[in-house]
């Protein structure tokens, strides 16, 4: 009797623990084997060693550098309930997003979240940029170069938003993105990226450009 009542007791703590959030990335990364998202984003880097064949094999962006790119709350939340994040499909500039990102439940996105945030990247450095409303940042995103022709930003005034939309929307970049990655890509885009379809900036922007518009985005509501 008191056998059964621990083992009873022993399964509801160790549910109440996965529910609680504390799953492991090991668990994480069988579900996402298991749900075959492998089938359209890589987990394994860096860009360099990656052709254009090899992008255009999958259908999703690159995840291998997740926990550097992504902020934990926001990566959880999608995974729930996925919204668009780019006007045009993945890799191409004709066809519409169609939004149907496949859904996970509670429990399986804690257990992934885990897991894609263990993904780093050595090329980005904590605690360099600090979101904010920096006046220079916006010269640079709405003026000096074409940032805001490719990518939707919040607007001040009765539209919500403004831009292009070739780029991923960056409305929101304040929840979603890493500000100390956004820095590490526009420094250093081909660690990330096998096949550019955005603009390279080194050489046309300085490295104190670049740490101001990477605050001004990390900004964006
Ligand atoms: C059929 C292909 C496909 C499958 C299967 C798929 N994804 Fe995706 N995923 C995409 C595409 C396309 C996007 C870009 C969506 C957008 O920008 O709106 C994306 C975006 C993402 C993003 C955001 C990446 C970024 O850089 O913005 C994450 C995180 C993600 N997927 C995780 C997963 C997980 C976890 C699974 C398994 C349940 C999964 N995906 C299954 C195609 C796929
Ligand atoms: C010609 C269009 C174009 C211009 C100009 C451009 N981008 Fe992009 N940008 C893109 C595309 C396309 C991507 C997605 C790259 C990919 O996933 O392959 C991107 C990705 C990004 C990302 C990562 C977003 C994410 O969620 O993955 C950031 C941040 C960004 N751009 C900022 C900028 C800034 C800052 C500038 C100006 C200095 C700029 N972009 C100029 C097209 C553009």
């Amino acid at each position: 009797m008191r056998l059964t009542l621990s083992i009873i007791l022993g399964m509801a703590i160790s549910v109440m623990a996965t529910a609680d959030g504390r799953a492991d990335p090991a668990a994480g990364k069988k579900v996402f084997d298991d749900k075959k998202c492998t089938e359209c984003h890589y987990t394994d880097g860096p860009a360099k060693e990656k052709t254009i064949a090899d992008q255009l094999a999958k259908k999703g962006p690159e995840l291998w550098y997740a926990g550097s790119k992504f902020q934990k709350k926001w990566l959880g939340k999608w995974l729930k309930d996925p919204k668009p994040i780019r006007a045009m499909a993945y890799n191409s500039m004709t066809e519409k997003n169609k939004g149907d990102h496949p859904k996970m439940s509670g429990g399986d996105a804690k257990a992934v979240t885990e897991f894609l945030m263990t993904l780093t990247s050595d090329a980005v450095k904590a605690g360099v940029i600090k979101p904010k409303k920096s006046a220079k940042g916006r010269l640079v995103f709405t003026k000096k170069m074409p940032c805001s022709g490719c990518h939707l930003f919040p607007a001040k005034k009765r539209a919500k938003f403004k831009g292009g939309l070739s780029g991923p929307s960056l409305v929101g970049a304040r929840k979603r993105l890493n500000p100390d990655w956004i820095f590490a890509y526009l420094m250093t885009p081909e660690v990330f990226k096998p096949v550019k379809s955005m603009p390279v900036f080194v050489g046309f922007l300085k490295e104190k450009e670049m740490k101001n518009v990477a605050a001004y985005v990390a900004n964006f509501k």
